[in-house]
């Protein structure tokens, strides 16, 4: 993995220490479309959810961008519509946000909290991870560390967004 300018810190979180990046992690929440917004309730059932993990990336200190994933379950692999493209399997880990601010995109940001979530969700011992990606620079840099695109939902939940799922192979063929 590439090693970061010493200026960046990128500083992993679970459910027990989440609380101290929930301010930022939800204005930062703004990047997003109205519709696409998580809310406080929605970050924290997510950082309840089995085996979820969490890193925000800091520049001088200051937040820059966050990353949540966790183990997929049967609700999220339903409700997310993941079940048409692959079967339930508890070793996938599900990216579920992963946010720049606005003013700080454009420059490997994004890609380097993308790499944070592979790191973490292989030391964590998951197989696969796998997520919805908008058709922006967030499915770009997933398909650029190797993953691979299974299928489409247009429309995401009446958004107007169509969403990617795909998934990276964790066992090392990917990146
Ligand atoms: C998606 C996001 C996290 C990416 O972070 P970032 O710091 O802007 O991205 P990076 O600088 O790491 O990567 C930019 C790369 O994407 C490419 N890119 C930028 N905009 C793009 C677009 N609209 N479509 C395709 N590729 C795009 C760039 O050319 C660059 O590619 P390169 O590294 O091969 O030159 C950030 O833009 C963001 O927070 N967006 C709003 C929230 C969002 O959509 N999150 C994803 C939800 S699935």
């Amino acid at each position: 993995m590439n090693s970061l300018p010493p200026d960046l810190r990128l500083v992993p979180f679970t459910e027990a220490d989440f609380s101290r990046f929930l301010p930022e992690i939800l204005a930062s929440e703004a990047v997003y479309p109205e519709a696409l917004r998580e809310t406080e309730e929605s970050l924290r059932e997510a950082m309840g959810r089995d085996r979820a993990f969490g890193a925000v990336l800091l520049e001088r200190g200051a937040y820059v961008g966050n990353l949540i994933g966790f183990a997929l379950e049967a609700d999220p692999h339903r409700d997310l519509l993941i079940d048409r493209f692959r079967p339930l399997d508890p070793k996938v880990a599900y990216l579920f946000n992963i946010a720049i601010l606005p003013e700080c995109q454009g420059r490997g940001h994004g890609r380097r909290l993308l790499d944070e979530a592979v790191r973490l969700a292989r030391e964590m011992g998951f197989s696969t991870l796998g997520g919805h990606f908008r058709d922006n620079a967030s499915l770009h840099n997933f398909l650029a560390i190797g993953g691979r695109e299974l299928g489409r939902i247009d429309d995401w939940f009446g958004t107007g967004e169509t969403f990617a799922y795909a998934e990276l192979p964790l066992d090392g063929s990917g990146v």
